[in-house]
């Protein structure tokens, strides 16, 4: 009886738990933080040379993360942030402020962005359904890139290009401003399920290719991960 006992007395008095449990106390807000930093899903020069090292670790380690914290910084305001995964998130984002809206679509775009690349050897080709899809929609998959780049080109300032299946099924071409989304709920938006997203804020692009959006946007053609949008398009037709 007395062994059983003295244990948890000793356990009580270590002052890094005493340290722990004070901190838990004085920081409730740190328990509330429910959006998370995923690592890369690959090192940050698989990407290489079609998007260099730096410019991933800077576009993950600072732009994502801002866009994490900063969504973070809001469910003190909108504690509802916290039960909502970040698709229902955009699907309703009319209902928040606009600091929600940039940073939650930050997050979610770059989530998806990060997996829509692959190191080489991972990256694969369009499925032969989606092949098909693309064939009937655009003619060709060189005719649907280059409506996809005409989308990203023509995106004046910072925002992103999409593949996206409509509600009504049908792969369809858009681009949005800053950080919105096909998904979100906003009336100057093409609604539908993204399966392939370009970033094209310069933050994406400029310390390898300054101001050649172009050429950032032909290269980074090179490391598409067609076994991810596939799956994507696989999912949402089903
Ligand atoms: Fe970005």
């Amino acid at each position: 009886m007395q062994a059983t006992f003295a244990l948890p007395l000793r356990r009580a008095a270590n002052p890094r738990a005493l340290l722990a449990g004070a901190l838990a106390a004085l920081l409730p807000g740190l328990a509330a933080a429910q959006f998370t930093l995923a690592p890369l899903p690959y090192p940050s020069n698989a990407l290489e040379p079609h998007i260099d090292a730096m410019t991933m670790e800077i576009h993950h380690g600072r732009h994502h993360a801002a866009y994490v914290n900063n969504l973070n910084a809001q469910i003190k305001q909108y504690p509802e942030l916290a039960t909502l995964s970040l698709e229902d998130m955009q699907r309703q984002i009319s209902r928040f402020n606009m600091a929600v809206r940039n940073n939650g679509g930050g997050h979610y775009n770059h989530d998806l962005f990060w997996q829509l690349m692959a190191p080489e050897g991972q990256r694969g080709q369009p499925g032969e359904a989606l092949l098909a899809d693309i064939g009937k929609t655009f003619g060709s998959l060189a005719d649907m890139k280059k409506r996809f780049d005409q989308a990203a080109l023509s995106r004046f300032g910072s925002g992103w290009a999409w593949l996206i299946i409509t509600p009504d099924r049908k792969l369809a071409i858009t681009s949005t401003p800053n950080q919105d989304n096909p998904l979100m709920d906003l009336p100057d938006v093409q609604r539908g399920t993204p399966i392939l997203g370009l970033d094209v804020w310069e933050h994406a692009y400029y310390l390898k290719y300054q101001n050649k959006r172009g050429e950032y946007v032909t290269n980074w053609w090179n490391v598409v991960n067609w076994n991810e949008v596939t799956r994507r398009y696989d999912a949402a037709m089903k």
